[in-house]
């Protein structure tokens, strides 16, 4: 026995030093390949389970140790602390009898202990630059202390505000979610996954998760073949073209299958059209969740269905360790296939060199001062500006004194957001600290009004009024507690929690003038709040830097320049409501639009020029997708093609004037849309096409170009791609409402 075990270790030893030396892809797979020979058919299904630690302390639960010693775990989810995932890698490596490193995972979603603003405020940086470098910074800390593999990003397309995971989302645009997708992939992996600060990524939650009906976490989703390809998979795609380690099939059933067992979606789409080389994780127990959908009658039949709809290792389920080998025995499922798992599964292993590097690396790189900087540019490129009535921001930095007011003013721990494990709230820098940082304890008086953002005591109101009445400029930080944002937290009111309202309201009858720094991952209805304040700053859940971030906008010494990543409906009854929708073919307009009171009593019933609006709410969100407000004007102009026929294959360059027409030095985010105005199957009425980051100094201006191919026009028609022949109108400006167009055809 000791004999066989000394053997083997010098087997993979020589296994592990050939591998070093391997430049091929090839090799690779041969040393993968080769290791796969020496196991046993309980090994190679123990590469396939990932285990739930649940146990927070040292010494190892013995009945984990045993499975790992066993060979019997393939990675391990929540390892809770450096000191755990080394022992845990420890025991894999040194006492299984091949040695095979865990892959160690963790769910670093905006960030590891820098935290950067949750993702649909990263989203809203439409800076995908940045993301890339927050995700290396993330990676970075990650593999210091030992964790390799990340459940992000989450690329899920989320049009319904009531969807509490929208948080982790790039919102409701598959453009955007592609360039940010990609970018994060980039930056937690690397150039070469096996450099020493990459981590594996893992794209989730394939598919369609986001499109929960009703915007209730984990329901049903009901996608046409067409929107399938044309919005959902789209980001999947691109993360597969990034060479993502991994995939993470979903929670949701979708047109009637659970996408963990969805042979059509991972087995056909992903991994034999597409040619996935990485690994498919299932999401937690969604393997024996195939049960509860009714979809597997036991245990067994669960197992059977995850695995041949192409997943390769049970997050949490123990299904695949408890079954999958008497499948085989039974003749039900080939060992190839399980080889074929197992393959990709070892190949991400040594990808990230664990064979060779499966501790943490060496030295404290946390929180960094570089982590800490783009922490902070993260946040000022975050927020949007949503209202700012007589230009009430910035604020001079002569102001006497401020009040600071709120529940979100003074919370470390919440300004964080949803999905935060390794992030630390004495880390966090609170909006009030910063403030007093900037303007001295002298100038700063401070009430936080409420408890916290759900509190409905009112006793802190009057304190809170007071400090306002007593100040120059009253700076709210309102919002929500980062748990009530997230995964199963979704709502069907979207409106300030608590009595956060009647303290708006109060604080309004001053007539001081007043901005509102909402502290949030969900999107709110405003519109009844608009009223009510002057300056309207969209500061999301900003993380560690939030306090610095906010203060240089505040004070001018950035200006925002956040676009927002989803639409921003008047009242939840318009949801849902996103701008890249298909016409109908009753369009409505202003005139169009029958308002409720103006209706006759017992007027006539007719389908006579009516269109598709609410009476009482009309058609238009409060804000478009891509609206984003400045301390400057940009003026856009002189929008020109480089050629007005374009034919399959070409390339059209789209181009137009920026001019900073304001007094201050700003960013824009300048966008490219396109209509594609006849299709086989009805086209959506503006698309997003590109967008770039632009910087402008006072009465500068630039011209800004976009490259625009044919192959940028194709859409799937639920059967075939397609690029069709036609017109198409181009639009280039700062939010979907751009109305700078020209057109071009495609012949
Ligand atoms: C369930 C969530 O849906 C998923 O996003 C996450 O990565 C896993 N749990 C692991 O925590």
């Amino acid at each position: 026995m000791k004999l066989t075990k000394y053997l083997n270790s010098v087997l993979l030893i020589l296994v592990v030093m050939a591998t070093l030396s391997c430049s091929s892809e090839q090799d690779e797979m041969d040393h993968v390949d080769s290791l796969i020979n020496q196991m046993t058919l309980d090994e190679k299904i123990g590469q396939m389970n990932q285990l739930m630690n649940f146990v927070d302390s040292l010494p190892i639960d013995p009945y984990f140790y045993n499975l790992i010693k066993e060979g019997q775990v393939g990675s391990v989810l929540n390892a809770f602390s450096p000191e755990m995932i080394h022992e845990m890698q420890r025991i894999a490596v040194q006492e299984s009898r091949l040695g095979i490193p865990l892959l160690i995972g963790r769910d670093i979603i905006h960030g590891y202990r820098t935290i950067f603003p949750v993702n649909i405020g990263l989203a809203a940086t439409f800076n995908p630059q940045l993301v890339k470098e927050c995700a290396e910074i993330a990676a970075m800390e990650a593999r210091s202390e030992g964790v390799n593999w990340t459940f992000a990003p989450m690329m899920d397309i989320s049009r319904d505000p009531r969807w509490g995971r929208m948080v982790e989302s790039c919102g409701e645009d598959p453009y955007l979610a592609e360039q940010m997708a990609v970018a994060s992939i980039k930056g937690f992996q690397g150039d070469d996954l096996s450099n020493k600060n990459s981590i594996a990524a893992t794209a989730k939650h394939y598919v369609g998760y986001g499109a929960a009906i009703g915007g209730r976490d984990y329901n049903t989703t009901l996608i046409p073949e067409a929107e399938l390809r044309n919005v959902y998979l789209r980001p999947f795609k691109a993360a597969v073209q990034a060479d993502v380690a991994s995939v993470m099939s979903g929670f949701n059933e979708l047109n009637g299958v659970p996408t963990s067992g969805n042979v059509y979606t991972i087995r056909n789409i992903l991994k034999n059209e597409w040619g996935f080389k990485g690994f498919v994780v299932s999401d937690w127990a969604s393997v024996k969740n195939l049960q509860v959908h009714g979809f597997a009658k036991d245990s067994m039949d669960a197992t059977e269905k995850a695995f041949i709809a192409g997943v390769d290792m049970d997050m949490c389920s123990s299904y695949f360790i408890d079954n999958l080998k008497s499948l085989v025995e039974n003749g039900i499922v080939k060992e190839e296939l399980i080889d074929n798992a197992v393959r990709r599964i070892l190949k991400v292993k040594f990808d990230l060199d664990l064979f060779d590097k499966p501790y943490a690396t060496e030295g404290n790189k946390l929180l960094t001062e570089q982590a800490l900087d783009l922490a902070k540019k993260t946040v000022i490129q975050s927020a949007v500006l949503l209202q700012n009535k007589n230009n009430v921001l910035p604020l001079s930095k002569n102001i006497k004194k401020v009040a600071v007011i709120g529940p979100l003013a003074d919370a470390p721990h919440e300004q964080m957001g949803t999905w935060v494990f390794d992030g630390k709230e004495e880390n966090s820098i609170t909006p009030l600290k910063a403030i007093i940082d900037f303007l001295g304890e002298e100038r700063v008086i401070y009430s936080p009004g409420l408890e916290t953002s759900r509190t409905i005591d009112k006793k802190g109101l009057n304190d809170a009024i007071k400090t306002a009445q007593n100040a120059d400029v009253v700076l709210l930080f309102m919002g929500d507690e980062s748990i009530l944002t997230g995964e199963a937290h979704c709502r069907a009111e979207l409106t300030l929690p608590g009595c956060q309202n009647e303290l708006i309201h109060e604080i309004s009858k001053l007539g001081k003038p007043t901005v509102l720094v909402m502290m949030t991952g969900v999107i709110l209805m405003v519109e009844p709040i608009l009223g009510k304040v002057d300056a309207l700053l969209y500061g999301w859940h900003p993380g560690t830097m939030g306090g610095p971030g906010y203060v240089d906008l505040l004070f001018g010494i950035e200006s925002p320049s956040g676009k927002l990543p989803m639409t921003f409906p008047r009242t939840e009854g318009q949801i849902p409501v996103y701008y890249n929708h298909n016409n109908t073919g009753h369009p409505p307009s202003d005139e169009s639009w029958i308002r409720m009171y103006d209706i006759p009593v017992k007027a006539w019933q007719t389908s006579l020029g009516n269109t598709s609006h609410y009476l009482d709410y009309g058609f238009e969100p409060l804000f478009e997708f891509g609206f984003g407000l400045s301390y400057t004007e940009f003026q856009y102009s002189d929008i020109k093609l480089s050629k007005k026929v374009i034919s399959k294959n070409d390339t059209l360059v789209v181009a137009a004037k920026i001019k900073n027409i304001g007094g201050v030095k700003a960013d824009d985010v300048a966008q490219l849309y396109v209509r594609d105005l006849v299709g086989s199957i009805v086209r959506p009425v503006k698309e997003l096409k590109g967008f770039k980051r632009i910087r402008l100094n006072p009465g500068e201006e630039k011209i800004v170009e976009f490259m625009l191919s044919s192959e940028d026009l194709t859409f799937h028609d639920g059967e075939k791609w397609h690029v069709e022949p036609g017109e198409f109108h181009v639009w280039i400006g700062n939010s979907s409402k751009a109305s700078l167009m020209t057109k071009f055809e495609l012949k």
